[in-house]
């Protein structure tokens, strides 16, 4: 979909279909609203007075207009309560208008900013609110159909402005908003897509795209070089499958002059049947998004590589599939990462710390920091939290704080547990140094606690995207299946990084 802004009329367009809104509770509306609802002999407030029209968030009303205006059609989209108002709500009202116009086969329409007059919004932000909704909101993975049951896809949106002063801000957000939400719906890509067809092979190879494409630094270290660097727990979990390991390196570089590296680190088992210690068959195949993490790391620096913040940013995807086999770890075997430590496998499904042990040693080899590590790791996160927001750790308040502040904003949150000592003592092993389960409770917070051993005094964040990575049904912008969570709060960090350097 294009959009564009544009100075004009919005009530004079000659178009399919021009969207404007209303907040809960209105009865005369006002603005562009209003302006169309005199244009329309007051049909707008007629249908608020008989409750037809209410305003909560996200409704939608199709008003035809029957000639008597340009555009074809009026959608009013409700903003909900004005109290409640925020950029979020920009993004779930747009993408609930731009669905709907789509299953009418709309192609071109127009629409207001919303929130930039009485909600007292920024143009630029409404803006790019407007495209982020849009384009998040309007995702679907069809790249296996062979027939496509939707009428076609809404082509042109026009962001509608009197001011032509105006329009450079609101393109600029225009931009930004349309750069975050092609990179979430990269990352949705990669998730959504099944584990035949996304290899560690393949995943490498869509690092490389982007490399080439973004003038990205890019290496992949393969099954020697892992030997020769020691990585005993990332290969114990790939030697059971018949796919390659790929160790995927991706560096930003927007600030030659500073030594100062960001690491992402992200989980990317391309599909997790736990090993020996197999999963049940229901469900199993939503594993195929066990590199959701990774995926989202890839999709942070195809952002960085559009946007060109002054900042460096590497990031580290262990990729392998976790598959049962005669070559298989087994439990009870002992595994040596990267920086030495001895880990016994009590479970085999407790597959993605493993692989991220030896990522996160890495990490420190490299000297990058602070880390942020992004991974779909425990069953326990999902059932602690459920899926409205991803569990948060580290070892660092200020850059949890800060994450946490920027997952609000983009409707990515975040919530944090805790990494009291006394849980550490459930993955106390008596035959290794650690083991890679502390048993069911606690569960998300023990999988972090391990991490922890591995990335030692750096400066650390750890996301526990198991519950928000996939959707079992849609919701506001997301649609089922990937959401791209966390894609646009690390994208968002890392300009506040660069930022907060160069002042
Ligand atoms: N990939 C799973 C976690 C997961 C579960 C992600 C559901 C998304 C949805 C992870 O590798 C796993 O299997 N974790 C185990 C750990 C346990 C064996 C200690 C779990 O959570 O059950
Ligand atoms: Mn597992
Ligand atoms: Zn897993």
């Amino acid at each position: 979909m294009e959009i564009k802004a544009i100075s004009g009329n919005l009530v004079e367009l000659p178009i399919e279909a021009i969207v404007v809104n209303l907040f809960e509770g209105v009865k005369t509306p006002g603005g562009a609203t209003g302006a169309v609802d005199q244009a329309l002999g007051g049909v707008i407030s007629g249908l608020i007075e008989r409750g037809e029209i209410k305003g909560k968030l996200g409704e939608v009303s199709l008003l035809h207009t029957l000639g008597r205006i340009p555009p074809e059609r009026v959608v009013v989209v409700g903003l909900g309560q004005r109290e409640r108002f925020n950029l979020d709500r920009v993004r779930q009202a747009t993408a609930s208008a731009l669905r709907f116009l789509r299953k009418l086969g709309v192609k071109r329409a127009a629409s207001i900013l919303h929130g930039a007059g009485a909600g007292g919004i920024d143009r630029q932000l409404s803006a790019q609110a407007i495209a982020e909704g849009g384009l998040l909101g309007l995702y679907a993975f069809k790249k296996h159909k062979t027939v496509d049951p939707e009428p076609g896809e809404l082509e042109e949106l026009l962001l509608v402005e009197r001011d032509e002063s105006r329009l450079p801000e609101m393109n600029e957000g225009i931009r930004l908003g349309r750069v975050l939400a092609e990179a979430a719906n990269f990352a949705r890509d990669l998730v959504n897509e099944p584990a035949n067809a996304l290899t560690p092979t393949k995943m490498a190879e869509a690092a490389t795209e982007l490399a080439e494409k973004y003038e990205l630094e890019l290496e992949v270290l393969e099954r020697e070089k892992m030997e020769e660097l020691g990585m005993g727990a990332l290969l114990g979990v790939a030697q059971g499958s018949q796919q390659p390991p790929k160790f995927i390196i991706l560096s930003y570089r927007g600030d030659r002059g500073s030594r100062d590296v960001l690491g992402l680190v992200g989980k990317g088992i391309t599909f997790d049947s736990g090993g020996i210690s197999i999963k049940p068959s229901e469900g199993m195949g939503e594993m195929k998004g066990d590199m959701a993490g990774g995926a989202a790391v890839l999709a942070t620096l195809k952002a960085l590589g559009e946007l060109k913040p002054r900042i460096n940013v590497t990031g580290l995807v262990p990729a392998t599939e976790n598959m049962p086999s005669g070559t298989a770890l087994r439990p009870g075997d002992i595994l040596k990462a990267m920086n030495g430590k001895t880990i016994e496998v009590v479970s085999t499904d407790a597959e993605g710390r493993l692989i991220l042990a030896d990522a996160l040693c890495y990490a420190r080899r490299l000297g990058l920091s602070p880390v942020i590590d992004v991974a779909t790791l425990t069953g326990a996160c999902h059932v602690a939290l459920g899926d409205v927001c991803s569990g948060a750790f580290g070892n660092d308040q200020g850059l949890i704080a800060q994450l946490m502040e920027l997952g609000e904003e983009m409707g990515e949150r975040l919530w944090q547990l805790p990494l009291y000592e006394e849980y550490k003592e459930q993955n106390k092993s008596e035959v290794a140094d650690i083991k890679n389960s502390g048993g069911r409770w606690g569960g998300a917070i023990t999988a972090a606690q391990f991490l922890a051993e591995f990335i030692e005094d750096t400066p650390w964040v750890h996301l526990d995207i198991a519950g928000t990575a996939f959707l079992e049904k849609e919701r506001g912008y997301f649609s089922k299946g990937a959401t791209g969570i966390p894609v646009r709060t690390l994208v968002k960090f890392a300009l506040a990084l660069a930022k907060a350097k160069q002042s």
